[in-house]
């Protein structure tokens, strides 16, 4: 074992993954998984609202066997969380997506994969032994739209969610003062000022990638800067990379839009809404044809100042009223007490972001199954501890395992990692 693989099974906490992580990944691409929107408000409190929340611990009770399963949109999961739709992620790691859709795969549970991805559906798919959700943006038109839905189904992808909270892309002060689509500009058709410009730019950023050879050296091998190979145009060609700004913009869904999306999906396989913030939302999402919705700030990175996921499910979802949605969350989830405590509101399911691109950064196949690991003992632990025994009475119980903090103040919490 070489050291870093070494540190990737000393890691104790998903936080020291996002470490390693850090240290082997450029800043200039490490800081797109980092960032949040504007202030990075909605980024933090998502985390601090966890730290934040309290349970009780019923003792003197010993279970032989904990159960994590749930069935979540009619599909069994084995653990309680899936991989939600991280773009990019293969500038972290070579196939970084299949790498993930692997390591769900021998959890049991789901790899939502990203439309703005850059390993092929078929590939993704292929890689897991479970179940692949395709997440939808609408960019390069409805056309390009149609095709990929199609494609998915053909690739065999069980699940369609549908992303509703980006009618603009979020503005993400830290690394667009980075300038990376200046970093990744080609020399063709440049004056020689121009280049010469272009060309001291490049050269800026080799403190950053000399002490990260080993993933410079791997980015290369795997195709260098990556293409969006599922959004496909109708000369058969994939989205530049440099293209993403320009085509998100264009892209934003609508009501209207959830039709024929519904439509070309199909009842086969389940419809999820992601990117809810309200009941009304939710109501409507259902009214269109969604059997689930996932509870969602994109991580923060969008609207700042909107509440943390966790708040939104503690507010709003009791306002859904009579509804045969599942309900998911994501946003802030580090460890397997957030995923209990997530589940304690009534979820079904978790989604993990950063989580992931902290794992799969830190070491691909090993750093995400090492994240995993994690999730799991952490949780195996937290219900043994707070005394339950599988995911059904997590989710009954309810308030009955939560306390409220009579802490003033926060200097008790940790430190904000990621
Ligand atoms: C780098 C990055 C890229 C993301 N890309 C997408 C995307 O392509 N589609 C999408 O629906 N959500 C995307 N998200 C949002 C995640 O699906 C998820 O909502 C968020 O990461 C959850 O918060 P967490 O990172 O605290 O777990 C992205 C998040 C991050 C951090």
């Amino acid at each position: 074992m070489n050291r870093h693989d070494q540190k990737i099974a000393d890691a104790l906490t998903t936080e020291d993954l996002w470490k390693l992580m850090l240290g082997r990944v450029p800043p200039i691409v490490s800081e797109y998984f980092r960032g949040g929107a504007d202030a990075e408000t909605t980024m933090r409190a998502n985390v601090r609202a966890f730290q934040q929340s309290q349970t009780t611990a019923y003792g003197a009770q010993k279970f032989p066997n904990l159960d994590m399963s749930t069935t979540v949109v009619g599909q069994r999961l084995d653990v309680p969380w899936f991989i939600s739709p991280v773009g990019s992620l293969r500038s972290l790691y070579p196939k970084a997506d299949a790498v993930a859709s692997r390591v769900a795969g021998e959890y049991g549970t789901v790899m939502a994969l990203s439309t703005l991805s850059g390993t092929s559906l078929e590939e993704v798919s292929a890689a897991s032994k479970g179940t692949c959700w395709f997440q939808l943006y609408l960019c390069g038109g409805r056309e390009t739209a149609l095709r990929g839905i199609a494609r998915s189904k053909k690739a065999g992808f069980k699940g369609l969610i549908l992303t509703m909270d980006t009618g603009v892309s979020g503005m993400r002060a830290m690394h667009a003062r980075m300038k990376p689509m200046e970093a990744v500009a080609p020399f063709k058709g440049l004056g020689l000022m121009e280049m010469i410009e272009l060309a001291l730019r490049k050269i800026s950023l080799a403190p950053q990638m000399l002490p990260r050879l080993p993933w410079l050296i791997r980015h290369f091998r795997d195709g260098g800067l990556i293409q969006f190979v599922n959004v496909i145009d109708d000369k058969g060609e994939p989205m530049p990379y440099t293209d993403i700004g320009t085509q998100l913009a264009a892209s934003a869904v609508t009501w209207d839009d959830l039709k024929w999306i519904k439509e070309a999906w199909g009842n086969e396989h389940p419809l999820i809404v992601k990117g809810i913030h309200c009941a009304y939302d939710a109501r409507k999402a259902e009214e269109m044809g969604a059997t689930g919705v996932v509870w969602s700030n994109h991580g923060g990175r969008q609207q700042d100042r909107v509440p943390p996921s966790l708040h939104m499910v503690a507010k709003e979802m009791p306002l859904v009223g009579d509804t045969r949605l599942d309900f998911m969350m994501d946003g802030g989830i580090r460890n397997g007490t957030d995923i209990l405590i997530a589940l304690s509101y009534g979820l079904k399911a978790v989604g993990i972001g950063r989580v992931t691109a902290g794992g799969v950064g830190a070491g691909g196949h090993a750093g995400l199954t090492r994240a995993f690991e994690i999730l799991s003992s952490d949780l195996d632990r937290a219900m043994r501890l707070v005394g339950v025994q599988n995911v059904e009475e997590i989710r009954s119980r309810g308030s009955e395992i939560r306390r409220e903090s009579l802490l003033a103040g926060d200097s008790h919490l940790p430190p904000f990692e990621f």
